[in-house]
């Protein structure tokens, strides 16, 4: 195991401490949400009664071979807490996510929990939201008008013209997400009102969400070399 990853499943476990028994729990997507949704399938292993809510196809399936009791999504109707992982986070534990094409799904099981703890190596912690690319969840119908005018909504809130990129597969096929959306990544390099962009973003017709998460995380868990560090946490 690298280094990075070991930080990562010292994050996860130090989550895991906050799962008690009988708890439903999203679980996130992305390679630290991985160790995760691993550690937890320990746990269960062992006896531990948690259901999980997956937040992709992927972390369904791992939960699945885990045995970790999956209910069908519509009879879900409390979620206790969220794990997952992040791109970016911001001193105000305001996220971007989605790098792993899963953010759609991420947002409805996070926005519905009563707590989301993120997780992550603490390389994820930064000055300003934007240097990793933002992605914006799309349809495919009019694609050209809405890359149009999530372009004009940028240049509105950031005052500059920015790059984007159709998000594109290991085969170089269009990135098709769960739900059967484009993802185009938006390279703002820094966005100094994430909230302005939150707005504008979500109001064109063709967006079907984009990866800032503000005002979501109760708490961050980072760990590095100085080991795990809890970042916010009121709740
Ligand atoms: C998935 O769509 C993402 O939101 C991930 O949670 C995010 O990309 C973090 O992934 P890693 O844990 O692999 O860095």
């Amino acid at each position: 195991m690298s280094e990075q990853d070991a930080w990562k499943r010292a994050a996860a476990k130090a989550a895991l401490e906050e799962i008690t028994d009988g708890m439903t729990v999203g679980l996130g997507t992305g390679s630290t949400a991985a160790h995760f949704i691993d550690l937890l399938g320990e746990r269960v292993a062992q006896g531990f009664k948690v259901q999980g809510v997956p937040t992709s196809e992927a972390s369904a399936a791992q939960a699945k071979a885990l045995g970790i009791h999956l209910p069908e999504m519509h009879d879900v109707e409390t979620i206790h807490v969220t794990v997952d992982g992040t791109d970016e986070f911001d001193s105000q534990l305001r996220l971007i996510k989605g790098g792993g094409g899963a953010l759609l799904r991420e947002k409805i099981i996070a926005g519905a929990s009563q707590r989301m703890i993120v997780i992550a190596d603490d390389s994820k912690l930064v000055d300003h939201l934007g240097a990793f690319a933002l992605p914006v969840e799309v349809v495919p119908f009019g694609l050209p008008l809405t890359a149009g005018a999530v372009a004009n909504a940028c240049r509105y809130v950031l005052g500059r013209d920015i790059e984007m990129d159709m998000r594109l597969d290991k085969d170089e096929r269009v990135f098709v997400t769960d739900g059967g959306h484009y993802i185009l990544d938006l390279k703002a390099e820094k966005i100094e009102q994430p909230e302005a962009l939150a707005i504008a973003l979500a109001g064109i017709p063709g967006v079907v969400d984009h990866g800032l998460f503000l005002g979501m995380a109760s708490k961050v868990i980072t760990a590095g070399p100085d080991g795990v560090k809890h970042h916010g946490g009121v709740n």
